[in-house]
């Protein structure tokens, strides 16, 4: 520690990039007071007189005597009249472990990763930090995901409505919302569901969100206590697994076929479940549609047992082979269904809205849960959307993004089948945005996945969306964010790195 002080030193500091763009006064007060708290200036050192130093760096007096003003004032320096200006002696005391004076003195960032990430952490949190968080594809690069075609979306037309919704409803559009959801979108919510997914919901019924995955957090945590049960499929939608078990809940595996979520072995399980999560429309990531009498199976299950049908209806909008089958939720006649949407797909995900349809006797309960965690959606994007679906143009966008995608579904079809031939089967869905491809035997999905990497070209592998059983081998091709000619190039990419 300096003993004296060492004017070349606070020069040197003044210079540090982060002060420049400061004033002069608090370029010196922020100089002097990270020298005190490294210890460089010692606890009871005596500083220059503001003349002495004001002289010593060309400036004028006032402002070394602001810097001192506030150094003084936040505790750094104590001035004695007709003596001069101290490095307070408690930062000493603070800067050695005390924990007593006024000073606020940051604790020096750790510079080793801590052995355990874990530590001090709950056990809920220990959960949490076990499950990996979900991560989301921030690109649109070839095969994502899951992830809609936004190159496209009428962004004028979102635009005029913001800009309508801002100028109808001026600065109470910027207040807080409701936690329900706002009052327009939830009617255009519930028409939309009534009348294309055959639903039975009315606006009070409907809760407005962030996303699919705040659905299922706020599932498993009113429906379901810590160490309890939740059926899911498998393979299954990993989003959907973490957010159960980052609650402190066991997801029991159920298996899939053809027909979707093999309702017989779920009746037959004695795991207590309170719940099952189904993905009734196009089974993630199979994309096999539940067959209706399983769906009645599933209801009968849920009514004898007071269980929970969690339905996440995903992208049941974009179905090629004729009409999406109605909804779970529109023949319960038990009220046992929660149905869960999401704007994410049939828009954009970045608009982070999606919503759920509760059985009347659960809205409250989820409202509150909603106002703790987050309080609302923001009202001008709830507005604007309202404007959007009442005005025609989210039915407009969807019949054409349908349209779209099964032109791209079919593209990646026949691309894999004329590139990948002898590598994989792929049974075709009705519906979806991705291809399931199960690897032929002699082929694994580690090498490939690792192959393809190497070529820039990411894939996601199909076995780590099992839970039990025999995890297939594979990969899930997404298209429906890549045009024909990106689809074809990227098969061929793909068909180079794993067999060349
Ligand atoms: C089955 C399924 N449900 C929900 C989601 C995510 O929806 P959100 O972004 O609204 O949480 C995904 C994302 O790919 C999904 O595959």
């Amino acid at each position: 520690m300096a003993q004296t002080f060492e004017l070349d030193t606070l020069r040197m500091r003044l210079c540090d990039a982060g002060l420049q763009s400061l004033d002069l006064h608090q370029r010196i007060q922020r100089a002097l007071r990270a020298l005190a708290l490294e210890g460089v200036l010692a606890p009871g050192l005596k500083l220059p007189a503001t003349r002495t130093l004001a002289l010593s760096l060309g400036v004028a007096r006032d402002t070394v005597e602001n810097a001192y003003e506030q150094l003084h004032r936040d505790g750094f320096i104590v001035r004695r009249q007709g003596s001069g200006s101290y490095v307070s002696g408690s930062l000493g005391a603070r800067l050695h472990g005390a924990t007593a004076g006024r000073l606020h003195v940051p604790a020096p960032a750790p510079d080793v990763t801590p052995a355990d990430p874990g530590a001090g952490l709950s056990l809920r949190g220990r959960a949490v930090l076990a499950s990996g968080g979900v991560s989301d594809q921030q690109q649109a690069r070839p095969f994502a995901t899951g992830l809609p075609e936004t190159r496209t979306f009428p962004c004028d037309i979102w635009l005029r409505l913001q800009r309508q919704v801002m100028g109808d409803h001026r600065a109470q559009a910027l207040l807080h919302g409701d936690p329900q959801g706002a009052r327009p979108l939830r009617e255009a919510i519930a028409a939309y569901l009534n009348l294309e997914r055959g639903a039975r919901v009315s606006a009070d019924q409907v809760l407005v969100l962030s996303s699919t995955r705040q659905a299922l957090f706020l599932c498993a945590q009113l429906l379901a206590d810590a160490g309890g049960a939740i059926a899911v499929e498998d393979p299954g939608y990993a989003g959907a697994r973490k957010a159960f078990e980052s609650a402190q809940v066991r997801t029991v595996p159920v298996a899939v076929d053809g027909q979707g979520l093999r309702t017989d072995l779920l009746r037959a399980g004695r795991s207590g479940a309170s719940c099952v999560y189904v993905t009734p429309s196009h089974q993630y990531p199979t994309g096999a549609t539940l067959s209706l009498q399983r769906r009645l199976e599933l209801i009968g299950w849920a009514a004898e047992g007071g269980r929970w049908i969690l339905e996440d209806d995903y992208d049941s909008e974009f179905h090629y082979d004729g009409l999406p089958t109605a909804c779970v939720q529109g023949l319960d006649t038990q009220g046992r269904t929660l149905y869960i949407g999401t704007f994410g797909k049939t828009l954009f995900p970045g608009l982070r809205v999606g919503y759920m349809a509760l059985p009347a006797q659960l809205v409250q309960a989820f409202t509150h849960a909603r106002s703790i965690l987050d309080g609302h959606t923001p009202p001008l994007t709830q507005l604007t959307l309202a404007r959007f679906m009442q005005d025609g143009h989210y039915n407009a966008h969807v019949r054409a993004m349908r349209k779209l995608y099964a032109r791209r579904q079919q593209a990646m079809a026949q691309a894999v089948a004329e590139h990948l031939q002898g590598i994989v089967t792929v049974p075709l869905p009705r519906g979806g945005m991705q291809l399931p491809c199960f690897l032929e035997p002699g082929w694994t999905e580690e090498k490939t996945v690792r192959q393809a990497a190497a070529a820039g070209l990411r894939l996601q592998g199909l076995s780590r969306l099992y839970q039990g059983g025999m995890p297939r081998q594979g990969w899930l091709l997404g298209y429906a964010a890549m045009t024909d000619h990106e689809i074809a190039t990227a098969v061929q990419q793909l068909r180079h790195a794993i067999a060349p």
